[in-house]
């Protein structure tokens, strides 16, 4: 084949994951701060197009498990990584949380992330509808961030070629400055990335960006092709966090371009200084079972059923609960079905929950839509968005009954501003603008957490006045 203008023969850019999506993936978000700061120097050394280490799960994660401040987190990467770009994972208009929030919450929690330290924010919608990212895209320009937009990759009827230069054609039009495929379940396959690849760059002048996972054991392979088909930036994890669930390995992906005109540049003696750090906290996790094994190998499941590994092990635990685990291989087959009926969604956070636990139930009652989810009458109504397919009439009809009150316009046009509102109920506790932002995403556990720092600070405080008058705390 001739060569084409987009065809890179350069340095292929690499994004480090092994503080967001890799320790999300393998260990529940449970890495601590503390274990992420004193390696932060390092990293700063080795070149990175950017370092993804907030947003997605780490802000409940910190909140809820490690009773940390997130922001605060944020600011010390900020004051560590004093070469390389930060970016995060945000979910359009829900953030980082799972119901949708009102424009003025959204762009606030935008301009916080930026002053905080954010340089690029990568904005996805579990049903690619665009209108649910626009207040993000253009919040996030405003703030002078790289506005990147993530499609939500997925197989189905509906996602043909033409889909998704279509819509790369769109994000382009509304302002994003870069474009993610973001495959979760690891879907794409390496010739097929060749062919999206190109694609996208013949559609778009907008860099491209690949983020898949190792789940099916491809992951390596499509980047090769992803790379050699001109795509500008990869997603990878140093290797003690890399693999199953998560990313290829930085180490791999470094070697295996060496020499070559995409050659990172990369000096393998720091990333094994690198390593040498995380490979303690790796061994820990397994020793006290917060890493699965299962997760560290190929799960060829996610291939056959095209469901993300995620989903899979929480439909296992869904299925346990019931006491019906024999019930398995037929709500693995129910989940393509509810997925159709729902308008062909790609299943990622929160689609996957809804299509998984409606498919649950389909099988569980014995009868299907017997019982529908909340979930399952929202996404019909129209109050996740617009669906790339229609929904089934039928279906939609046993749900929602005969003339049903359905949104059709953009959702968050019908929640009122609320920023005021929050600010006045999470008054008491507040120390930093950024606490409101906590409150709105998470209204019991930031509380909790609030009150969890409160008293930390009067141990602290009285400790300080004890020292004072001579007497010391045994
Ligand atoms: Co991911």
């Amino acid at each position: 084949m001739e060569d084409r203008k987009w065809q890179r023969k350069k340095p292929i850019k690499i994004t480090e994951t092994i503080l967001r999506d890799a320790h999300q993936s393998l260990i529940a978000t449970r890495m601590t701060t503390e274990q992420m700061l004193p390696i932060v120097e390092k990293m700063d050394k080795v070149g990175y197009h950017s370092v993804e280490c907030w947003g997605g799960a780490t802000f409940d994660a910190s909140l809820r498990f490690l009773k940390e401040d997130p922001w605060e987190r944020l600011r010390k990467f900020r004051d560590g990584f004093k070469n390389t770009k930060l970016q995060m994972l945000f979910r359009g208009q829900n953030i980082l949380g799972y119901r949708p929030y009102a424009d003025d919450v959204v762009e606030y929690f935008v301009q916080k992330s930026v002053a905080n330290g954010i340089d690029v924010i990568r904005i996805f919608d579990c049903l690619n509808d665009l209108r649910n990212l626009q207040t993000a895209v253009t919040a996030a320009v405003k703030e002078k961030a790289d506005a990147q937009v993530a499609l939500s990759y997925t197989l189905g009827d509906a996602y043909t070629l033409d889909y998704w230069v279509d819509i790369a054609k769109k994000i382009e039009d509304m302002g994003a400055t870069s474009i993610c495929l973001k495959d979760m379940a690891g879907l794409l396959v390496p010739y097929k990335a060749t062919e999206m690849i190109e694609a996208l760059k013949e559609a778009t002048s907008l860099p491209i960006q690949l983020h898949t996972h190792y789940t099916s054991g491809v992951a390596s392979m499509t980047y090769l092709k992803a790379v050699e088909a001109g795509v500008d930036v990869i997603d990878t994890a140093m290797s003690p966090f890399a693999l199953g669930t998560s990313q290829p390995a930085t180490e791999v992906m470094v070697e295996t371009f060496k020499g070559t005109p995409y050659d990172t540049g990369f000096d393998q003696g720091l990333l094994s200084e690198i390593a040498d750090h995380f490979r303690p906290i790796r061994d820990a996790a397994l020793e006290s079972g917060l890493l699965n094994p299962k997760n560290m190998g190929v799960n060829i499941k996610t291939l056959l059923y095209q469901v993300p590994g995620g989903m899979l092990s929480n439909l296992t635990s869904q299925l346990k609960e019931q006491n019906a685990e024999d019930k398995y291989y037929d709500v693995l087959e129910e989940v393509p079905r509810v997925r159709k009926d729902l308008g062909e969604p790609p299943l990622v956070t929160p689609s996957s929950q809804i299509v998984g636990t409606q498919a649950v139930f389909n099988v569980l009652m014995g009868e299907r839509y017997k019982m529908a989810t909340k979930e399952t009458k929202d996404i019909l109504s129209g109050k996740y968005g617009a669906t790339v397919k229609p929904f089934d009439e039928e279906v939609k009809k046993k749900v929602l009954g005969e003339n049903p009150e359905v949104i059709t316009c953009r959702p968050a046009d019908l929640i009122p501003d609320e920023l005021d509102t929050l600010r006045k109920e999470c008054a008491q506790w507040s120390q930093q603008d950024e606490d409101v932002l906590s409150y709105a995403l998470f209204p019991q556990v930031a509380t909790d957490f609030f009150k969890y720092r409160e008293a930390q600070q009067t141990k602290i405080d009285q400790t300080m006045a004890d020292t004072k008058n001579g007497s010391y705390p045994v």
